[in-house]
């Protein structure tokens, strides 16, 4: 079981782990992912608050640090990281919150975490947590084994008619290719993971493969998902492109300050990191 699981991370670079959580452990998730939405971050984006189109993501919150390693030394995960990746050490790096409802939401765009933040190196992880019984339409899509493959720019999230508008546009890093162009083209073109889940179903990506999608709908309308992000022995620090258009500080732009002190290549380390294994 652990061994498939450790193959089908490494290989795929996502790998769905059933049954991970127990309902008293996503209680206690679901309670801090509240007060997180509520507690909203200076990095969240939010769209239609408090009705039923409301949109919520929120990354890495200053206010809902020490809340967060709390609960996250109470799970599971940072074991279950350090035995797939064959890690001495795992430290938590932060949280995303993502939230869509009112069934109108669109696909989130193909992208790679990894072009957006200065990250590289086999041991990284994100666990991804929803609190829904989530139909495989509505479910996360991530491209088989696209973690070893280039690190793409990023998009800008910012033209749905141009989903793979160059983010960094210095030339960098290669643009994305249009896959979902290419899908609707060839449904067979790309070979893409994704699974219907329960509550207590944890998927664990590798944060430089490509991923997308996790659409809500009129069937299923709402979805309210967190992650937790993880990194091991082997994380090091890659720089985002200078000069880029975006204007990201080669650190990216969460904990910058904390990593103006690494340089290209070193290992990923800081004391701001709370060490869970
Ligand atoms: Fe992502």
């Amino acid at each position: 079981m652990q061994d498939s699981i450790s193959r089908a991370f490494h290989e795929d670079g996502a790998v769905l782990v059933k049954g991970l959580l127990n309902q008293e452990q996503l209680a206690r998730c679901r309670e801090a992912y509240d007060w997180a939405v509520e507690n909203h971050g200076p990095h969240a984006t939010r769209m239609f608050a408090g009705t039923t189109q409301q949109s919520h993501v929120d990354n890495a919150n200053p206010v809902a640090k020490q809340r967060l390693e709390a609960l996250v030394e109470t799970l599971p995960l940072g074991n279950l990281f350090a035995r797939i990746w064959g890690s001495r050490n795992v430290w938590y790096f932060a949280e995303e919150v993502f939230l869509k409802a009112g069934g109108q939401g669109s696909r989130t765009l193909w992208h790679q975490d990894t072009s957006y933040l200065p990250w590289a190196g086999e041991h990284w992880g994100n666990a991804w947590i929803s609190f829904e019984s989530i139909p495989q339409r509505n479910a996360l899509e991530i491209i088989r084994g696209s973690h070893r493959g280039p690190r793409y720019d990023g998009t800008t999230f910012a033209d749905p008619d141009d989903p793979t508008q160059p983010l960094h546009d210095n030339g960098a890093l290669p643009r994305l290719p249009d896959i979902e162009a290419e899908r609707k083209l060839n449904p067979h073109a790309y070979d893409v993971l994704s699974w219907a889940t329960e509550p207590g179903d944890v998927i664990l990506l590798h944060p430089a493969s490509l991923h997308g999608g996790a659409p809500v709908d009129s069937d299923f309308p709402s979805r309210h998902t967190f992650v937790f992000r993880f990194f091991g022995d082997d994380a090091t620090f890659k720089p985002l492109p200078k000069e880029s258009k975006a204007g990201y500080p080669p650190q990216g732009v969460l904990f910058t300050e904390e990593l103006k002190q690494l340089t290209a290549g070193a290992a990923f380390r800081h004391p701001t990191f709370r060490q869970v294994v």
